[in-house]
């Protein structure tokens, strides 16, 4: 039964403490966590996030003392929550690097270290990729190791601003050549601003975890939670509560994360591809027949896509099919009387309203979950996750996605 409450949080500050820190398509926004924490009274324990991107609901684990653990195939989203969830640093360190750094971007002097990053030219200009090799360079010889992350973080943020890709859209799509001739961005005054930005957010943050008495831990894996998650790292029977916004559909009609991450992974060479995290990513492949789920919403919707497109049909099984059993890898991690929260939209393929909110409550039952509470939130404003690109053409989106569900299930047997 859904619950009649106001969860839109219109107008407040969504990127306070290190959630400043960086974008990312559909992150989740703080008030969500930080509301399902307090109405379920959990000041310890431990958060578990599967899909935890950036980082939001460990942030706020963290920050009313709960131990956290979160995993992504995504190493760039892997990067920005270590560094989201790492409160160990001495800001008086991270200032003087900040100052060294501005210092160092008025007279740069260091040969520029430009990796391989496929179409440089056509991603950025030469006067760009030239001053971003050079950041590069500088941080490359940062030698402590969270210090280090704290900057390519805002590297990261730095090479998507400076880069000729257009702002809001789910996928790379270059600047139109009258756009680009008047498009001079200067990323070293990118970086020293998001550097100060995102210091600010550090120190609220640190100020915040000092006075807690119990210093909370933050891990962070790069598993797949459709695969085992391995028990040795994140044993069964482990969390108190998981609090998680898995991926809506897959990522050649929703969100290409990987796609998104793209100049950013390849400028810090982080390891995995691009091309991997969007292969990997939940509905990466088309499975070849269509199934029922035993869950009548779902397989009604299903029925009638199959019925105008077989191949959306086999692609949106193949979608269930991954978080059906990621959502049994998950089970086994809550223990019993904990709860898991998942945040979600239900998205339209071939006009066909797909219920993910249902399925999802389909599989935790499955699982020997009982309904604790569903809220249903309005997107309060054009935010990326709304925005449905479902032709993959850029600047082609429909508004479907203008209400989440935020599901609650607590953990009976
Ligand atoms: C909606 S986003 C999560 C955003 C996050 N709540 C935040 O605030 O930043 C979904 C995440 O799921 C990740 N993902 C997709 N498939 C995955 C899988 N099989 N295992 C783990 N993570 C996955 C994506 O890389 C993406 O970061």
């Amino acid at each position: 039964m859904i619950k009649t409450e106001d969860w839109t949080f219109n107008g407040e500050n969504t990127r306070d403490y290190t959630h400043i820190y960086h974008d990312y398509p559909a992150r989740m926004i703080p008030q969500i966590p930080r509301k399902i924490l307090s109405m379920l009274n959990l000041n310890k324990g431990i958060l578990f996030d599967p899909y935890c991107g950036t980082g939001s609901s460990l942030v706020e684990g963290l920050l009313l003392s709960l131990d956290v653990v979160g995993t992504d195939i995504n190493p760039l989203a892997q990067l920005i929550a270590k560094a989201k969830t790492n409160y160990s640093m001495d800001p008086k360190q991270i200032r003087k690097a900040i100052d060294d750094f501005i210092y160092f971007s008025v007279y740069p002097n260091l040969t520029p270290a430009i990796p391989n990053v496929k179409n440089i030219s056509f991603w950025f200009k030469e006067d760009v990729i030239e001053s971003l090799g050079m950041i590069l360079a500088y941080l490359q010889k940062i030698e402590n190791e969270n210090i280090k992350i704290f900057f390519s973080v805002a590297f990261s943020e730095t090479v998507r601003l400076s880069s000729n890709t257009r702002r809001g859209e789910f996928k790379l799509f270059r600047y139109n050549k009258q756009y680009l001739s008047n498009f001079n961005p200067d990323p070293f005054k990118i970086m020293a601003e998001k550097l100060e930005k995102n210091y600010l957010g550090y120190l609220a943050f640190k100020r915040h975890m000092d006075l807690l008495e119990y210093r909370p831990k933050a891990d962070i894996y790069s598993f797949n939670s459709v695969k085992d998650i391995p028990n040795e790292f994140i044993p069964s029977n482990y969390a108190d509560i998981v609090i998680t916004s898995p991926p809506y559909g897959d990522s050649h009609t929703t969100v290409a994360y990987g796609q998104y991450s793209r100049l950013s992974i390849e400028w810090l060479s982080l390891s995995n591809s691009s091309e991997d995290v969007d292969k990997t990513s939940m509905g990466g492949s088309r499975a070849p027949q269509i199934i029922k789920f035993e869950c009548s919403p779902l397989d009604l919707a299903i029925e009638e896509i199959g019925s105008k497109n077989e191949k959306r049909a086999k692609e949106v099984v193949s979608f269930y099919i991954d978080l059906r059993q990621s959502i049994k890898n998950v089970s086994k991690i809550v223990k019993q009387n904990g709860y898991v929260c998942y945040i979600v939209a239900d998205r339209t393929v071939s006009e066909v309203m797909l219920p993910t909110s249902e399925a999802i409550k389909c599989f935790f039952n499955d699982e020997g979950f009982q309904e604790f509470g569903t809220y249903l939130r309005n997107i309060p404003n054009k935010r990326m996750p709304m925005l449905n690109s479902p032709t993959n053409v850029s600047g082609n989106k429909s508004k479907t996605m203008t209400k989440e569900f935020i599901i609650i299930m607590k953990k009976i047997s």
